[in-house]
């Protein structure tokens, strides 16, 4: 079984530093893959209300609870709440939806998703219930972040979440929300590989005693299947002679220099594959080390490019989150 570093969060709670991410994953596999995840040692799960999955992922984890291979406190389960439910009122009620949905009392970790407020979609009337509230409508709402972490504080008095944590923020917006958290974030999730680098987003979040999850660590790669023209037409990380020539020199795959580049920055990963012997490569990326000089190497590949903002994914002249 691989050896799987722990990362201290501010919040006291260890996580671990490779997880397994879950967008994208069908839901007719998702159960099945979760198993199979868990089976080859996984036991961080990146989920959300928005992947639409979280009901099938959670029978994985009860298959492989109730089957005796793993305890539920050996995991750690990670969700994040969507946009339609920042309004200080729907953010525990949600949560308890989502809990319900996988199948389990408590998360390990919770993130605030993406920081824009949209109007509350009834999950009766939809679900999950994604960035438009109806056509191609985008309708926000006026909670501001501060009510948004404050429910989200409550989550943790209320022992529905171990940690809270953040996702897509930038530095201006992550120092406001240090001002009046009276619990830190313990974790930012951002979009993380060569073509992203985000070094000053990272110094901060050092300073900060924030750790950081990297996803989409395979940059283009998980875009390709949108059509992104940018995403397209840049060469394939993997695909690189540079990457490749390191890869060679440590005799691993490309994709693993890419993963363990961004475990040594001091990143935790959570690479998403549905084929078997990826996600175990995937995981046993932490098992070599990469010497300075190459790791530098591949940071200068930093060109500033962002796969995962919603003007990449539905046209619109309303939302520029990242502006
Ligand atoms: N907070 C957010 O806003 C946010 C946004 C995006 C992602 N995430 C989280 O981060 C996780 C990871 O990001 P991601 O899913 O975008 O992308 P990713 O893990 O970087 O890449 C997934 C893509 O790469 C392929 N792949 C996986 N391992 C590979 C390997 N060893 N060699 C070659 N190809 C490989 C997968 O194909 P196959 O599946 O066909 O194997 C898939 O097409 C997500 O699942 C989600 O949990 C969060």
């Amino acid at each position: 079984m691989v050896a799987v570093p722990s990362i201290k969060l501010s919040s006291g709670h260890d996580m671990p530093q490779v997880g397994f991410g879950l967008w994208k994953v069908d839901n007719a596999v998702a159960a099945d893959t979760v198993y199979e995840a868990i089976k080859a040692g996984y036991r961080l799960f990146d989920g959300a209300a928005d992947y639409g999955n979280e009901v099938e992922c959670g029978q994985g984890i009860a298959r492989a609870i109730a089957e005796g291979l793993v305890k539920r406190e050996e995991l750690f389960i990670v969700s994040k709440l969507w946009n339609t439910f920042h309004d200080g009122e729907r953010v525990e009620p949600i949560v308890r939806k989502q809990l319900a949905d996988w199948g389990i009392d408590y998360f390990d970790l919770y993130l605030i998703h993406f920081p824009v407020a949209l109007e509350y979609v009834d999950p009766s009337v939809r679900y999950p219930p994604g960035w438009h509230y109806e056509g191609d409508e985008i309708r926000p709402s006026k909670a501001t972040i501060q009510e948004t972490w404050t429910a989200m504080e409550g989550l943790v008095g209320a022992g529905l979440a171990k940690s809270i944590g953040i996702s897509n923020f930038q530095a201006q917006l992550v120092y406001d929300l240090l001002r009046y958290a009276k619990i830190r974030p313990a974790t930012l999730q951002i979009e993380h590989h060569p073509y992203l680098v985000q070094q000053e987003l990272l110094n901060l979040a050092k300073r900060e005693g924030i750790a950081v999850t990297a996803y989409s660590s395979f940059g283009p790669a998980s875009f390709l299947e949108f059509n992104m023209q940018h995403a397209v037409k840049l060469t394939p990380l993997i695909e690189d002679d540079t990457i490749k020539s390191i890869a060679a020199k440590y005799n691993r795959d490309p994709s693993q220099v890419l993963l363990r580049w961004a475990t040594q920055r001091g990143l935790a990963i959570i690479p998403k594959s549905t084929r078997p012997a990826l996600i175990a490569s995937n995981l046993a990326s932490i098992e070599f080390d990469l010497s300075e000089e190459d790791i530098a190497k591949i940071s200068a590949f930093d060109r500033g490019i962002r796969f995962n903002q919603p003007s990449n994914y539905f046209p619109t002249e309303l939302l520029w989150i990242f502006g």
